[in-house]
């Protein structure tokens, strides 16, 4: 292979790379995240007001869903990523990084806690939803979370 290709092959891979780098990285993967986590607790809070009928299978399945989110979570927030342009992320995870994700935890045992709760009945998932799960989500969000709009 002649010099002049290996240029233009290394240039476009770099291009390629670089391309990725701007859509994605770990303040986009966490905000997915909660942006699933979110999807998940309106199929459950609709139906722990009675707004929509109480499904048990339905209600396990966006439980069991997220339940992986709060471990990936906590591993996408790396030194520095908290001056990223968009991010709300508050700079006092990383002085707190024991007590964010010991919050992180609570969510995690929440969604178990919710899920188990489904297959007790709309009563006790009721009480999981409002005691429990969404407690959580707050929680952090007021320790944690500069919302900026
Ligand atoms: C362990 C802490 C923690 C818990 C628990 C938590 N969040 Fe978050 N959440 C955050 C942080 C930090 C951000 C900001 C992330 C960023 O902008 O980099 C955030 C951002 C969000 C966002 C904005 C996402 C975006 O697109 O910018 C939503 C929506 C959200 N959380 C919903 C929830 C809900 C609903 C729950 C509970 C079921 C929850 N969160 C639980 C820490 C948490």
């Amino acid at each position: 292979m002649n010099s002049l290709c290996k240029a233009v092959i290394v240039a476009s891979t770099l291009s390629v790379a670089s391309a990725a780098s701007a859509v994605a990285g770990p303040v986009e993967d966490r905000k997915e995240l909660m942006k699933s986590v979110v999807k998940s607790v309106k199929i459950a809070v609709p139906m722990a007001k009675g707004e929509v009928p109480f499904d048990a299978t339905a209600a396990a399945a966006a439980m069991q869903t997220i339940s992986g989110v709060p471990d990936k979570f906590v591993m996408l927030f790396p030194a520095g990523s908290d001056k990223h342009e968009k991010t709300e992320a508050s700079p006092k995870i990383w002085t707190n990084m024991k007590d964010f994700m010991a919050k992180a935890d609570d969510l995690k045992a929440a969604i178990e806690k919710t899920k188990t709760a489904a297959g007790e009945g709309e009563g006790a998932f009721k009480t999981a939803v409002f005691g429990s799960l969404v407690k959580t989500c707050k929680a952090c969000h007021d320790a944690y979370r500069i919302k900026k709009n």
